[in-house]
């Protein structure tokens, strides 16, 4: 009978991750003294299962993300702060199909023809996204392209920052784990999510179309399980640099939440205003809480590629 397969990456310092095959996790500290014994110690070198390559890519989510404050991690919905999520996203997508064919060309010179098929395949997929954000913003009744041309959330300028480096390195696998990490976190996102934003809306108003492809309801969810089964059919050494790269990415986008989410909802709007130069009819307190305490806002996770 095959033996089931561990898998196990160092993401930070001495801090590992190890996963089985039959879906145990877990956090591993190197024990420096017993180096010679801990069987962790030196990378790992054997083929990838699908059931213990997730354990390792939403491990490594879920570390770079324990830094966020919990209160801040799934705030009510806002019209303001979900319009600034919509820029975000916007930005977060419109270059995505261009880095990811970099990164395919690459990959077909350094003959990985299968790493090249399998990017550009997510280039096809990810192609047009920017429009629905586009388009939402639009259906919000502001000024769409203006907007996105002279703003970007401070908070979301490093995460775009990192896939662009990421998609010219000479060996760029690590895009894979910023996709996932991106892809992961939007496919967490429910219907009754979405609800809610629907809800700040007037009757007939759709601005939900990004929302709702980068959820559990739209294409999010197979993108995760295509990108789970083909990460676990790569050598060990590109499953650990994709690993590694996820835990970085959410590390990034924890910071950037957190930078996003305590802005004030004034501060938001003034924000918004600066960039498209007139006053926005938006008014405090548009959220259905009525909660205008710093920090509640829309989570911008729903609205990433
Ligand atoms: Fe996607
Ligand atoms: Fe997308």
């Amino acid at each position: 009978m095959a033996r089931s397969v561990t898998e196990w990456v160092n993401v930070t310092g001495d801090i590992s991750i190890i996963a089985r095959e039959s879906g145990e996790v877990w956090f591993h500290t190197l024990n420096v003294a017993k180096e010679g014994i801990d069987p962790f110690a030196a990378p790992m070198m054997g083929a990838g299962a699908v059931g213990s390559t997730v354990g390792l890519l939403d491990g490594a989510i879920n570390l770079g993300f324990a830094g966020i404050e919990r209160r801040l991690a799934r705030p009510e919905p806002t019209l303001v702060g979900y319009a600034v999520a919509l820029v975000g996203a916007y930005h977060t997508s419109v270059d995505t199909p261009r880095n990811l064919r970099h990164a395919a060309g690459r990959f077909e010179e350094l003959g990985r023809p299968e790493v090249a098929a399998y990017l550009e395949e997510r280039a096809r997929e990810e192609t047009g996204h920017d429009r629905l954000a586009l388009k939402d913003l639009r259906a919000l009744g502001l000024p769409a392209e203006r907007l996105v041309a002279n703003y970007i959330p401070e908070g979301i300028k490093p995460l775009c920052k990192r896939f662009d480096d990421l998609c010219v390195e000479d060996y760029p696998i690590g895009c894979i784990g910023y996709s996932y990490c991106l892809e992961r976190i939007a496919a967490l996102k429910q219907k009754a999510d979405i609800e809610k934003v629907e809800a700040l809306l007037a009757d007939g108003i759709d601005a939900t179309r990004f929302l709702r492809s980068h959820s559990s309801l739209g294409s999010e969810a197979a993108h995760v399980e295509e990108t789970i089964e083909f990460v676990a059919s790569l050598p060990a050494n590109d499953r650990i640099r994709v690993v590694q790269e996820t835990y970085e990415s959410a590390k990034i986008m924890a910071e950037g939440y957190n930078h996003e989410l305590l802005k004030s909802e004034a501060e938001m709007l003034e924000e918004l205003q600066q960039a498209v130069g007139e006053a926005l009819p938006y008014r405090h307190g548009s959220s259905p809480s009525r909660d205008e305490a710093r920090g509640a806002r829309t989570d911008m996770s729903g609205t990433m590629p």
